[in-house]
């Protein structure tokens, strides 16, 4: 074709493009001598020093590999702290879709600690199967606490996690029969708003039940168990993600909600200690227990991540002393694994027992001081597929609570931003952009199928090892691999403390 048989606004939009590729060219390269200069000439990073302008994409791709291992790398068993395959089975079950696999286990069986169910040659059929028994927590107190719930929503604070993360939690936990704890930020609106069962966390800065020095107040717990959703008070001594460290919430987050929430004054920075200024010693905390009991009616307990136990024998010795009456309802017993808002890693990686291990102590000790049936346990750590919150049944658990798996309900990618403002789904930040996605409404249905899903399922479980429901699980009924690669039953891993508090039907059937 002849030149001039192009149109002239053609031949003037090809000189433009070719002026501004030369253009762009032309500002790319300027761009990367002047990076080339500042990586040479700075004194910080070596990488970027020795490595002028390449070594950047060292710390882009360092940064983008968190997000894209787990979609293109990671085997579905690999990724920490939940895998793949345990994220799916929740978020499947959150949608209530098939959750059945095909053709095979991919889950590696010979691991130490790896656990196995014991599957009765005459499981249970549906027709013989029960509903999960009520249990009573809090006997001695005025307003105990009747539930069938077994697997509940573990504490997170309002601040910790945001407005309508709070509110779907909460309007699920209702749809689902279960209780919420409200985690030591105090009591929102939007916990009361869902319509749950609210268990209410005091933190060692008491939240939301401080006077104005940060002491506990009585007229403020008061209020607190005048309402009636609110059953359950639990004093928080410990959390598996971080025993021993208090927080700082920055007055820059100390909105007039939040103190008004809180018991704060807005804009001050608030500072939670790292235990109880008021409970230096086992009798200090069930003088504490008695208190709260007494002025709010309802059971009292505690949280705790377990490492020495000394002080649980001494524990159940002075309320052997005074009486029984005087012991907490229920114990919290949290996994060194456990998450959290924000931690220190030698915290996170170092401190504290798991669960494998500290529930079956727990359990065993509250047996040898003939306290089993008056404290009652609630367990919490990494137990969000139905066969971890089974094994906890089975090692000793009344009851399971989960914070990480109730995220993953409302649709948490495991994008480990929960402590900067920057959550991706919404749940843990306070941008209103970002929460614009989660919709309370519809994470709600989800929460809810999620913790129905999980129940009927760990009901499938204890169908299949011979019992009618779950509560009837026992440690004969899960093994663990050994070290030599056997497995054993948990009542032969875990003998120690066991004596003749055991009852008959906690011994392995012939
Ligand atoms: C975002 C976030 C906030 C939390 N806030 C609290 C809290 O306020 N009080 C508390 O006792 N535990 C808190 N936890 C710990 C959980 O309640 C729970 O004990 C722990 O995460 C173990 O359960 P999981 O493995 O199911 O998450 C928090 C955890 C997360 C992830």
């Amino acid at each position: 074709m002849d030149m001039q048989q192009i149109p002239g606004f053609l031949l003037t939009a090809l000189e433009v493009a070719s002026f501004l590729f030369i253009f762009v060219i032309g500002l790319g390269l300027a761009a990367i001598i002047f990076l080339y200069v500042v990586d040479k000439t700075q004194r910080k990073q070596a990488i970027r020093h020795n490595y002028p302008v390449i070594g950047r994409f060292r710390y882009l791709f360092e940064h983008l590999g968190e997000f894209f291992r787990q979609y293109f790398f990671a085997m579905d068993r690999e990724e920490m702290p939940f895998n793949r395959a345990e994220r799916s089975w929740v978020y499947r079950s959150a949608k209530n879709l098939d959750n059945t696999s095909a053709f095979g286990s991919t889950r590696d069986l010979s691991p130490v600690g790896t656990v196995l169910f014991v599957n009765c040659p005459f499981p249970t059929l549906d027709t013989d199967a029960a509903e999960t028994a009520e249990v009573t927590i809090g006997p001695y107190c005025g307003t105990p606490f009747i539930t069938r719930s077994l697997f509940n929503i573990s504490g997170m604070s309002y601040g910790a996690i945001s407005r309508p993360a709070v509110l779907a939690l909460s309007r699920g936990a209702r749809m689902a029969g279960c209780w919420m704890n409200t985690g030591e930020g105090g009591l929102s609106p939007y916990h009361l708003e869902g319509g749950a069962d609210i268990v209410f966390q005091i933190g060692t800065a008491k939240y939301g039940v401080r006077d104005a020095e940060g002491r506990l107040s009585d007229a403020k717990l008061a209020e607190i168990a005048a309402h009636d959703r609110v059953r359950m008070f639990e004093i928080k001594l410990s959390q598996g993600a971080k025993p021993g460290k208090g927080g700082i919430l920055p007055g820059g987050k100390v909105s007039e909600e939040i103190a008004a929430i809180r018991g704060l004054r807005p804009g001050e920075d608030s500072i939670s200690p790292n235990r109880h200024p008021d409970i230096r010693s086992v009798d200090d905390l069930l003088d504490m227990i008695e208190r709260v009991r007494h002025v709010t009616g309802k059971p009292v307990g505690f949280k705790a991540v377990i490492g020495a136990y000394g002080w649980l024998e001494e524990l159940f010795e002075r309320i052997r002393e005074r009486d029984e009456a005087s012991a907490p309802d229920f114990i919290t017993v949290d996994s060194c694994d456990g998450g959290t808002g924000a931690a220190p890693m030698s915290l996170l990686d170092y401190m504290g027992l798991p669960i494998k291990e500290s529930l079956p102590m727990l359990d065993d000790l509250l047996r040898d001081h003939g306290l089993r049936e008056r404290i009652r346990v609630v367990a919490s750590g990494k137990l969000v597929t139905p066969a971890e919150a089974a094994w906890a049944l089975c090692a000793g658990a009344d009851f399971i609570a989960s914070a990480r798996g109730f995220m993953f309900s409302l649709g948490c990618i495991q994008a480990l931003q929960c402590n900067k403002n920057t959550c991706p789904t919404g749940i843990t930040t306070h941008d209103r952009k970002l929460q614009s996605g989660l919709d309370p409404e519809e994470k709600a249905v989800r929460v809810s199928n999620y913790a129905r899903n999980m129940v009927h399922e760990i009901g499938v479980i204890a169908h299949s090892c011979g019992v009618r429901e779950p509560r009837e699980l026992r440690r004969f009924h899960a093994r663990m691999v050994a070290s030599n690669g056997r497995s054993l039953p948990l009542d032969k891993l875990f003998p120690e403390h066991r004596n003749a508090t055991l009852g008959q039907r906690d011994t392995a059937p012939a």
